[in-house]
């Protein structure tokens, strides 16, 4: 995770930010200690990255990349503004003796790692459409040597895959349909035994972008129905606001990178 010490909405790549509707910028601290300590409280081991001047979004670490055992998968961000935030992510997992592989393709592929990519029943889910490329899902599939599920996000208030689908275990998931095209909805039916299918008032909570730690959900927020629902299943829902991170169009599962993630088979 990256602490929000330079966060805040200084332009605006998303239809949640708005210049005029800044976060509060104390309540932010708040909310972002709030949210280790509930995810440490779930069981989580948290590591931080040091926060940069004039790299507002680098608190969502989610796209920073994608781990596969000891490699990084590098992001290449949409957005200019977003971009200098590879260098820093680079030279964190170098630091740390992990390997850091870059996207090579023809021309400039665009890919915002966990924040549109996760593994899933053994292959991986990716989305694409407003920030990943589709051609960055073959250049993936080559380097971690898994199936990858291409996802068409249609709706950009869902921008990234992580908005709209939070994988729980196995055979659960939470998701919001509405993201996606149509023949993306038939490949999710196929592949998730048991989804938890919000309506769109629910997905528009952020509720899809949650954590699971164990049997915790740590969440944005959690309408009445999803929470039934999922204590029905065996869960414990922890609620942590992030109220001023949605305000640049992110929230519990957009600040976190798991770092614990194994994807190809043979990884090192
Ligand atoms: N302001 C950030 C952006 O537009 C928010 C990123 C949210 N991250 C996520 N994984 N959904 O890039």
């Amino acid at each position: 995770m990256c602490p929000p010490d330079y966060f805040g909405v200084f332009y605006e790549i998303n239809p949640w930010m708005h210049r005029e509707n800044r976060p509060d910028f104390e309540l932010a601290i708040e909310q972002w200690h709030n949210l280790v300590a509930n995810l440490r409280r779930a069981g989580a081991k948290v590591e931080i990255i040091e926060p940069v001047k004039e790299l507002p979004d680098m608190v969502y670490v989610a796209n920073a990349g994608l781990v596969d055992g000891q490699r990084l998968i590098l992001s290449r961000f949409r957005h200019a503004e977003r971009q200098p935030e590879s260098i820093y992510t680079s030279q964190w997992f170098q630091a740390r003796g992990r390997e850091v592989a870059e996207l090579v393709g023809e021309g400039d592929i665009c890919f915002e790692g966990c924040g549109d990519a996760f593994p899933f029943r053994g292959s991986l889910l990716a989305g694409y459409g407003f920030r990943s490329d589709l051609s960055s899902h073959a250049v993936l599939s080559r380097l971690l040597g898994v199936t990858v599920h291409s996802v068409k996000l249609v709706d950009p208030r869902f921008y990234h895959f992580d908005i709209s689908f939070s994988p729980l275990d196995n055979r659960h998931a939470i998701i919001n349909p509405a993201a996606w095209d149509r023949a993306s909805n038939a490949i999710i039916e196929q592949l998730v035994p048991e989804p938890l299918v919000l309506e769109l008032d629910e997905a528009l909570t952020f509720c899809a972008n949650s954590v699971v730690v164990g049997k915790v959900v740590v969440m944005p927020a959690c309408p009445p129905r999803v929470g039934r629902i999922l204590e029905r299943w065996g869960y414990d829902v922890c609620v942590s606001p992030v109220s001023e991170f949605l305000k640049a169009g992110g929230a519990v599962r957009c600040l976190t990178l798991p770092l614990d993630m194994t994807i190809s088979k043979f990884c090192l």
